[in-house]
């Protein structure tokens, strides 16, 4: 049989087929809520995802699973004290066997080779819901909330042409952020991080985000700093995350205080010289050290309806790769 197609990172996707998956997001989203379809395709009726969680997730497996039911099918959570997967099985004996009763494996790792690992040996597709190195599910759903908050035009090739935005990350190099960044080179946004040293983006990393832009006609531009207020000149969207990811736990206080002056703030914003109608993103979970309330719960703060996206995003996704099997476009 041939070999599925899986979604491990952004870095998988075609400028056009991100698009793609960005643009039938924001159309299935206005589908549901103007009334005009009820419930979406019964393209998922009688099949089964399987959600292999070994970490923690609210937005992820709500999606997930909303995502699931509203095509029809049936979201099967298994958490990690659920299956044998890791204390009693390997993971290739619990790829080859999930994969043989379900439609597709939605898996939320620790190192980036355990997704890619259960892919391999998978015979159905694999969805990254999270691991050390990507999460493309987010990415899609931080790319409907910026297509619906800036006006944006769709080039010929059918990709979204977002030039002339710039992001600015300011905080943590990690998963959400690498993803975010290729979307953004993909996309011909300017994306700008500030991180303290030792916190910067790795060189494999950047490497691989940089290469992005191959047959890109316009692609958007990687630079580095450590001074925030570098990063956020003339910023559009201003962007952070914990500065703790799942698994950094023990590294708390060495991180509280490496990140320090790194807590977004109106000040931060104003003294950097964002654009006057700057506007704030996170993927949650957020912590106050990050980004005071006072951006956080603003008008300027988009991350109710970035959270709220990530259903949509799971819904594209799993249209995407399930039910037309990896023809995203
Ligand atoms: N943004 C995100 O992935 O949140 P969860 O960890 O709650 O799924
Ligand atoms: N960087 C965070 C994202 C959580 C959605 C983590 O990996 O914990």
């Amino acid at each position: 049989a041939a070999k599925p197609r899986h979604l491990m990172s952004i870095g998988d996707l075609s400028p056009s087929e991100f698009s793609a998956l960005v643009r039938n997001a924001a159309a299935r989203k206005q589908d549901v809520k103007s009334g005009r379809v009820p419930r979406l395709s019964n393209g998922l009726a009688g099949e089964t995802v399987a959600m292999m969680f070994s970490k923690r997730s609210t937005r992820t497996r709500v999606s997930t699973e909303a995502a699931v039911t509203m095509l029809g099918g049936h979201p099967m959570f298994l958490g990690k004290d659920d299956i044998q997967l890791g204390v009693n099985e390997s993971l290739y004996d619990t790829s080859v066997v999930i994969s043989s009763m379900t439609s597709c494996m939605v898996a939320r790792v620790g190192p980036h080779s355990d997704v890619t690992g259960l892919a391999e040996h998978s015979t159905v597709p694999v969805i990254n819901a999270l691991s050390d190195d990507f999460h493309p599910l987010q990415t899609i759903a931080d790319f409907l909330t910026i297509y619906e908050a800036f006006p944006s035009s769709v080039s010929s090739d059918n990709s979204l042409n977002l030039s002339g935005l710039k992001v600015a990350w300011v905080g943590d190099s990690n998963n959400v952020l690498f993803d975010l960044a290729i979307g953004c080179v993909k996309t011909g946004v300017d994306i700008a991080v500030a991180s303290p040293q030792g916190y910067g983006i790795p060189d494999h990393m950047r490497k691989l985000i940089n290469s992005a832009a191959n047959g890109v006609k316009s692609p958007g531009k990687l630079s580095e700093t450590t001074v925030p207020e570098e990063a956020i000149k003339n910023a559009d969207i201003l962007v952070t995350d914990t500065w703790i990811s799942m698994g950094q736990e023990a590294e708390k206080q060495k991180r509280l205080n490496a990140f320090a002056g790194y807590q977004i703030t109106n000040e931060l914003a104003t003294r950097g010289g964002a654009k006057n109608n700057w506007k704030f993103m996170h993927c949650l979970p957020r912590h106050p050290e990050e980004v005071a309330d006072e951006v956080f719960y603003s008008p300027r703060s988009l991350v109710f309806p970035e959270a709220e996206n990530r259903l949509w995003a799971a819904v594209a996704a799993l249209e995407g790769f399930v039910v037309n099997k990896g023809v995203l476009e």
